[in-house]
C-alpha cells in the first residue's frame, strides 16, 4: 500500500522512519521525483532497482544537504570544488572518486570506482535527508524507460503499490533531471544536459564549452550507463521540429503558433481540446522545460497518432530539452 503524504513535519519524520527500516519512499527535489531509499542499506537499495524495474548495471545518484557532507562519500577535485560551491543546492549532479570503506552500498555504483553526488535545492528533499541521517539513493520516480514524473500524482501512477509513501509536494520548478558532470579525471565532462546549462558550467570553470561536451562521444564506451537505454519515451511516436500538424497528431508548441498550418487545411486552433499544449507561449524556455514532462504525459493518448512538436532553440536550457525530445522521438 502506498500512502500519499502531506508536507509536515510529522510526515517527515514518519518518512524518515521508512527510510531507515528500509523501505522506499517518493520525495519532491527541484529537478523530478526521486524514488529515496538509505544508500547505504544494500536490501533498500535493491527495492529501488526492483521498483523501477532497472538494470543493475545502471548506478544511481546519491543526494546529501551540503559539500562538506558529500567530501565523505567521493573525492573532489579542485574543478569538483568549484562546480558544487557554485551550483549545490541545485540541479547538478557531480560524478567523482568513490572513498572506500564509506559503508556505501555497492549496488548504488553499480560496481564503478565513481560515485554520482547531487546537492538538492529543494525544502522537503532537504528536510528529509536531514530527517534520515543516511545518504538517500535516488532516482527519478518512474518506472525504468518512461519519462520521469514532476507531480505526484506521476508518481502514483507509474509507481503505486511499490512504495511506502509518496510526499507530495507540488510540481517540480525546474521540471529536467540535474545536469550530470563528470568531476573524476582530469578533464571535466558533461554526461547529461539538466537544469545547468553547458555556458554556465563553462563560465565557473573558465573553460570552452565544446570541450566540456565533445569528449562524451565514444558511443561504444559510454561514461554514463543510463544514457545508453532509450529513455523519457511516450507511447506513440514524436515528430521532431514540426512545421505543420496532422489532424490526427497532437501538437506540443512552443512560442507563436501563428505560422504552423494544419495539413489538409485550416488553422492550427481549429485542433480540438486536448490535442493542442503550449510549452511557452511567450517562448520562455525554463517555462517549457518545467512544462515538458507533464505535457507530454497528457498528450501521450492512443487516439493520437504521433507527437508533433515545434523547434525548441538549442541554447540554454533548450539543449536540455532537445536531449530529452530526442530520445523520446527514438524507436
Ligand atoms: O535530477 C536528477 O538527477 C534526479 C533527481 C531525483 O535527483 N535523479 C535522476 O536519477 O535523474 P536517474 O537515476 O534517473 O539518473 C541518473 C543517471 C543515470 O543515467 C546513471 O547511469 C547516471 O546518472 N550515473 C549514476 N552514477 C553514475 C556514475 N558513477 N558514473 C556515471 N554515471 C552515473
Ligand atoms: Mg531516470
Amino acid at each position: 500500500m502506498t500512502e500519499i503524504l502531506a508536507i509536515n513535519s510529522d510526515n517527515i519524520q514518519r518518512a524518515a522512519q521508512a527510510i531507515k527500516v528500509g523501505e522506499l519512499v517518493a520525495m519532491p527535489t527541484e529537478t523530478v521525483y526521486g524514488l529515496a531509499a538509505d544508500a547505504t542499506n544494500d536490501e533498500a537499495v535493491r527495492r529501488i532497482y526492483d521498483a523501477k524495474g532497472r538494470p543493475s548495471f545502471n548506478p544511481l545518484i546519491i543526494h546529501l544537504n551540503d559539500l562538506k557532507q558529500a567530501q565523505k562519500w567521493g573525492g573532489f577535485n579542485a574543478q569538483a570544488l568549484m562546480l558544487a560551491q557554485a551550483f549545490w543546492p541545485g540541479p547538478l549532479t557531480l560524478i567523482v572518486p568513490k572513498k572506500e570503506n564509506t559503508g556505501l552500498s555497492d549496488l548504488v555504483t553499480a560496481g564503478l570506482e565513481t560515485v554520482a553526488i547531487r546537492v538538492p535545492g529543494h525544502d522537503v528533499a532537504r528536510a528529509l535527508i536531514e530527517a534520515s541521517h543516511v545518504p538517500l539513493a535516488a532516482p527519478s520516480a518512474n518506472k525504468s524507460g518512461s519519462i520521469s514524473p514532476t507531480t505526484p500524482a506521476h508518481v502514483h501512477e507509474g509507481l503505486n503499490g511499490d512504495v511506502a509513501y509518496i510526499l507530495a509536494g507540488g510540481a517540480c520548478d525546474v521540471g529536467l533531471e540535474s545536469t550530470i558532470v563528470d568531476c573524476s579525471a582530469d578533464a571535466p565532462v558533461i554526461l547529461r544536459h539538466g537544469g545547468v546549462t553547458v555556458s554556465q558550467i563553462a563560465d565557473k570553470l573558465a573553460c570552452n564549452e565544446v570541450d566540456l561536451v565533445t569528449q562524451n562521444i565514444d558511443e561504444d564506451k559510454p561514461k554514463s550507463p543510463g544514457l545508453l537505454l532509450k529513455h523519457y519515451s511516450p507511447s506513440i511516436p514524436v515528430r521532431l521540429r514540426a512545421l505543420d500538424v496532422n489532424a490526427d497528431e497532437a501538437l506540443l508548441a512552443f512560442g507563436s503558433t501563428k505560422f504552423m498550418s494544419l495539413k489538409g487545411g485550416g488553422r492550427v486552433d481549429d485542433l480540438a481540446e486536448g490535442q493542442l499544449l503550449n510549452l511557452s507561449e511567450a517562448g520562455d524556455l525554463y517555462e517549457a522545460a518545467s512544462n515538458l514532462f507533464s505535457m507530454m504525459r497528457i498528450l501521450d493518448k492512443p487516439y493520437h497518432r504521433a507527437i508533433a512538436v515545434m523547434d525548441i532553440p538549442n541554447t540554454g536550457i533548450g539543449v536540455a530539452i532537445n536531449d530529452r525530445l530526442k530520445r523520446a522521438s527514438a524507436s
